[in-house]
């Protein structure tokens, strides 16, 4: 399977970005291709840059998007909602001349320094993403609360248990898009 990943956080040291590469190289084990994008270069949504269809730099995305099997996003969560660069990437994937999201499978994950996991940021993308016709696994959630405590010097996850949990769903993931494909 193709997997099309990216972290919605442009900070260098993000969790969300180590939890991102922690669970492509999961996939990469498994013999699964996975494409982590950097968004930090896709510009705010603005109709005026879409004149003649969306910039070069969103047009590269969205066309790794749509020739992708399935999508994986680690968000942030700020506010009690997805980060602002998650948004954004999101907003690009959704433009004429087609939402590219629609009928693709995807897994979300996130990573907080609080106790909340980004359960608020996940339930909000969950939604964001069905509004664009996007399947979004329902199982298992991956909540890493307390983010600076949960990852060792190489960026592996540490606690036993969220790593089963990161590692289920990355089989849910190839799983269910490979009954789409
Ligand atoms: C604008 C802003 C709002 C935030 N709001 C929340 C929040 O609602 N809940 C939470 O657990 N953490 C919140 N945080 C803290 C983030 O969890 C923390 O900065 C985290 O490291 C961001 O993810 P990253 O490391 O991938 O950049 C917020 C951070 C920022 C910058």
């Amino acid at each position: 399977m193709k997997v099309i990943a990216f972290a919605g956080s442009l900070r260098k040291e993000s969790w969300n970005k180590k939890l991102l590469h922690h669970a492509a190289e999961l996939l990469r084990g498994m013999g699964h291709e996975v494409e982590e994008y950097d968004i930090s270069e896709l510009p705010m949504m603005n109709e005026d840059l879409e004149t003649g269809g969306p910039p070069p730099i969103a047009g590269k995305f969205r066309d790794l998007v749509e020739e992708a099997d399935a999508l994986l996003i680690a968000t942030p969560e700020y506010n009690h909602s997805v980060s602002g660069p998650t948004k954004n990437a999101v907003d690009w994937l959704s433009r004429p001349p087609s939402n590219v999201l629609a009928g693709k499978v995807a897994a979300i994950m996130g990573a907080t320094v609080g106790v909340d996991g980004t359960v608020h940021a996940q339930r909000e993308l969950r939604w964001i993403l069905a509004r664009l016709a996007c399947l979004v696994l329902p199982w298992p959630w991956v909540l890493v609360r307390f983010a600076e405590k949960q990852f060792d010097g190489e960026g592996k996850l540490t606690d036993d248990k969220l790593a089963e949990s990161v590692e289920a769903l990355m089989q849910a993931l190839v799983d269910t898009a490979a009954k789409l494909k």
